[in-house]
């Protein structure tokens, strides 16, 4: 997979993309990223990337211009262009596991009180990280890049995501490692059991409930009355 980031503050993501499991995908193979400062393409003799929104109003507009170029620079037949944008669709497990089959990205980052309305149209996509607004779209890109890299073929196992939170709409199990007893807090004895049935059992049974107490929303009732998984 190739993603390629338009952004104002590149460094932002050097740490990010140098560490852990991103900088071991990158190291292998499995993904390229590249980040594109897009007042390198702005027009304006003083490289000048937004001004004062129409109308009046407090803080500046990213202007089409240098986003525009950036992007067609990068475009090919086969990218998916992506806004991150409060007013986006929100990102959810399903939505990262689609992007993950794509074979190439372009993100892009707003800043300031935001983008001119008319980058939209560049975009296959608008997405938002949550029901809050961060000051710019950097953190938001590092979300959605670090939710694609792990489910990428060769990055981490995949019965390793599969058992993750939200990938079947549940939430996860509870796990515990050693030791057996942590200032009187006790392992549950079945996982000391060996019996591999009962122990997917007691984790299938767990999740259940801690998605029906915790995340009921991610449930629907079936026609029988039982409670299902929305994916059901
Ligand atoms: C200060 S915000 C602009 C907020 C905008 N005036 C609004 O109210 O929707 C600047 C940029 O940060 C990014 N951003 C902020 N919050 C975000 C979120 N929850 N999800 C995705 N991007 C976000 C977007 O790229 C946005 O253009």
């Amino acid at each position: 997979m190739k993603i390629d980031i338009l952004t104002l503050f590149p460094e932002m993501f050097e740490e990010v993309f140098s560490s852990s499991i991103i900088k071991r995908a990158r190291e292998k193979g499995l993904v390229e990223i590249s980040c594109h400062n897009f007042r390198e393409d702005s027009l304006d003799p003083h490289k000048k990337v937004d001004d004062t929104p129409y109308g009046g109003g407090c803080g500046m507009v990213l202007m089409c211009q240098p986003i525009f170029d950036c992007v067609r620079k990068l475009k090919k037949e086969n990218s998916k262009v992506i806004l991150l944008t409060p007013d986006g669709e929100p990102l959810h497990q399903k939505k990262v596991i689609d992007l993950s089959k794509e074979s190439h990205l372009i993100l892009i980052c707003g800043h300031y009180e935001g983008f001119d309305e008319r980058i939209r149209t560049l975009c296959d996509m608008e997405l938002s990280i949550g029901d809050y607004v961060l000051t710019g779209g950097e953190f938001p890109a590092m979300v959605v890049v670090d939710a694609v890299i792990r489910l990428l073929p060769g990055v981490i196992r995949q019965e390793s995501f599969e058992n993750d939170s939200f990938y079947d709409g549940s939430l996860d199990y509870p796990n515990y490692t050693k030791p057996r007893v942590f200032e009187g807090m006790e392992v549950p004895s079945v996982l000391l059991s060996g019996d591999h049935k009962k122990i997917e059992e007691y984790r299938k049974e767990e999740a259940e409930k801690k998605t029906k107490m915790r995340r009921s929303d991610l449930l629907k009732e079936g026609q029988d009355g039982d409670i299902l998984l929305q994916e059901d």
